[in-house]
């Protein structure tokens, strides 16, 4: 997958996970006759997933600071945007956080960071697909816990992270990768002493397991394999020399991987079907995490409470419209309860944005459903003869499809 002309590295895909192991094989026979200067060519790469850009995005990084120089060809405007050549820094780009933060490594380097980044993923995945009741939670769990792990056990105060919606299987996929002392390390100077790498990823993701019972309970592999496994998604974790898949329900270990001499790192790479519930309760046993953003909107009787004044995609533009209407079906299907979506001090929206929040939710879950589960308040004669213009003409376009599809 990577072909190798002298000192030109010509990558064939960014897709295949196997080429980080490949990129690791080149980079230790370096090690031997001493070349520190590589080409590295992109021209055949369109696409990019999480578990191969964020390592080998991450490998490059920690070799510079080395000494090593790696030069960039063909990086198309995808690679440029998702920069592979250098991890962006969360604290120095809140904004960029905030507005896209997907399809990017980002570098991270504290706690803030993880804060940040986490509420916007989960903001920007509940914009842009509708994702089962329980999942994003089960998601936000999931990945503070591997973040988290970063900080606390690699012995480097920094990790890169990257997440992508993969819409046509409905699955998302993040990877998490750090360079720092890895989970056999780790685990050695506990009370467990695992004797293998392989041996160390197992006890990694049992129940309980913790290298310090101080300072960990042992819940968050084990918590992250339990809501993999509940949504037959799937999970890779990767230290020192060994590799743990769980894929379909079932677990293989594969020791003796390649590994660069001075990195033992840890990644975990894992992705979720967002058509299949999750019971983030039932996968964690009985224990329920709060749903601090739900929470955040809810009034005193418990209802929720969107405000389109605060929304920063604006109540122009049909994007904007589609977004917040994902994102209200999210909160609906997480919380079951009724969204009222408050219009004060709005004093016009566009038609398209009209159409896509409103129109589309109305031929949705129909006339009836929407009045059940959806509240408008404090709308303005404008505003409202908007509304019911675009939800009208929706309708209207609904049932001559209906009528057409009926025959
Ligand atoms: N990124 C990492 N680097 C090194 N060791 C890790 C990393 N993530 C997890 N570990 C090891 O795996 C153990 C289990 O992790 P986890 O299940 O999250 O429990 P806890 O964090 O409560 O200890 C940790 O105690 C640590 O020894
Ligand atoms: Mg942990």
């Amino acid at each position: 997958m990577i072909t190798r002309e002298g000192n030109e590295l010509v990558f064939g895909n960014l897709t295949n996970p196997g080429i980080v192991y490949e990129f690791i094989e080149i980079l230790n026979s370096s090690l031997r006759n001493s070349d520190r200067n590589y080409i590295l060519n992109f021209k055949h790469v369109k696409n990019a997933f999480p578990n191969v850009c964020v390592p080998i995005a991450g490998i490059i990084e920690n070799l510079m600071v080395k000494g090593y120089q790696f030069e960039f060809h063909y990086l198309s405007d995808y690679l440029r945007n998702l920069s592979i050549k250098e991890p962006i820094r969360v604290k120095e780009n809140k904004e960029i956080v905030q507005t896209s933060s997907l399809d990017k490594v980002w570098r991270f380097e504290s706690a803030d960071d993880i804060y940040l980044l986490i509420k916007s993923f989960v903001q920007e995945l509940s914009q842009i697909i509708v994702c089962e009741k329980g999942v994003l939670e089960g998601f936000d769990w999931s990945i503070n816990e591997v973040l988290d792990n970063v900080l606390q056990h690699s012995t480097k105060n920094f990790g890169y992270v990257m997440g992508q919606v993969h819409e046509n299987s409905r699955h998302f996929v993040f990877c998490v990768y750090d360079t720092g002392q890895g989970i056999y390390t780790s685990l050695l100077q506990s009370d467990h002493v695992p004797k293998t790498p392989d041996e160390a990823l197992k006890l990694a993701v049992s129940e309980g397991i913790t290298r310090d019972k101080k300072i960990g309970q042992g819940n968050g592999l084990w918590g992250l394999h339990q809501i993999v496994l509940e949504n037959t998604g799937q999970l890779n974790i990767i230290s020192s020399s060994a590799a743990y898949n769980l894929t379909n329900k079932k677990v293989t270990v594969y020791p003796n991987q390649p590994q660069l001499p001075y990195d033992n790192g840890c990644i975990v790479d894992f992705q979720l079907d967002y058509s299949k519930e999750i019971s983030v309760s039932k996968a964690l046993g009985g224990y329920e995490p709060v749903n601090l953003k739900m929470e955040s909107l809810e009034d005193h009787a418990g209802n929720i409470i969107l405000n389109l004044k605060n929304k920063e995609s604006g109540v122009g533009t049909r994007q904007s419209g589609e977004k917040i209407r994902n994102e209200i079906i999210n909160l609906y299907k997480q919380s079951g309860k009724t969204i009222t979506l408050d219009f004060s001090e709005i004093s016009i929206i566009s038609s398209s944005f009209a159409d896509e929040l409103i129109g589309k939710l109305v031929t949705e879950f129909g006339f009836y459903g929407f009045n059940n589960i959806f509240k408008l308040k404090n709308m303005k004669p404008d505003v409202q003869s908007i509304v019911q213009r675009s939800v009208a003409q929706r309708m209207i376009e609904s049932f001559n499809g209906d009528k057409k599809n009926a025959g």
